[in-house]
């Protein structure tokens, strides 16, 4: 299992820091979610503090935006470094020019769905993707409490993409750590955001690579 730690738990004033120290304990990818108070009822940061924190650590950079319009903004954040941009199947862009916004880009796009959000909505979209991350809570806060029953989800999204003959990863992202790794991993899933479970841990990377085994 891919582990990404979500930078949303970390201590902002020395985000930098937070990464190098993220690197170190063993993180496959760094999570950075973008927030604009309109899509979710939180804000957090933009591309320009992305930008600044890029050369904390070679590992790739998973920017998840939770914002209304993200086909404006796209070629900000691939200009701050984002390796992979997920978005809500749910914003108000349209979807296909975003998918290719991002790819004239070079950057890996990934669709991404509500809890409320069928597995269905993202199929019309899946041979142009390069990742699919299924939300295991509402997405705008962290520490909230794991949604078991979003996994089908992932099982169904698995099955269509081998019914077309495609390999596709799919992230789950919200409440994932030691006691819900299990049952995320047997879903199918190969990417988990860890957040509170990661930042919070006594052993940072003690905390990833019990994550990892799965
Ligand atoms: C929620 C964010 C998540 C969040 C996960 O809107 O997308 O990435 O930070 O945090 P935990 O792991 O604490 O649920
Ligand atoms: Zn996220």
């Amino acid at each position: 299992m891919k582990i990404a730690p979500s930078l949303l738990s970390c201590d902002f004033s020395v985000m930098g820091s937070e990464i190098e120290r993220m690197d170190k304990a063993g993180a496959d990818w760094m999570h950075l979610d973008v927030m604009d108070g309109h899509f979710v009822p939180n804000i957090t940061f933009g591309a320009p503090v992305i930008k600044w924190v890029r050369p904390y650590t070679k590992k790739p950079f998973d920017v998840h935006l939770m914002i209304s319009e993200p086909l404006r903004y796209i070629d900000d954040f691939a200009a701050a470094g984002a390796d992979i941009i997920t978005f809500h199947v749910e914003c108000d862009s349209d979807i296909n020019a975003t998918i290719d916004k991002i790819r004239e880009n070079g950057v890996l796009p990934g669709l991404v769905i509500k809890p409320a959000t069928p597995a269905e909505a993202v199929f019309p979209y899946l041979d142009k993707l390069a990742l699919v991350l299924v939300m295991t809570v509402e997405p705008g806060f962290g520490g909230q409490s794991f949604m078991a029953d979003m996994l089908p989800k992932v099982r169904a999204i698995k099955e269509e993409c081998a019914r077309r003959g495609i390999e596709l990863p799919v992230e789950a992202d919200g409440g994932i750590g030691e006691a819900t790794i299990a049952q995320t991993a047997a879903a199918g899933v190969d990417v988990c955001v860890a957040g509170t479970a990661v930042f919070k841990a006594d052993d940072p990377a003690k905390a990833i690579a019990a994550l990892q085994a799965y």
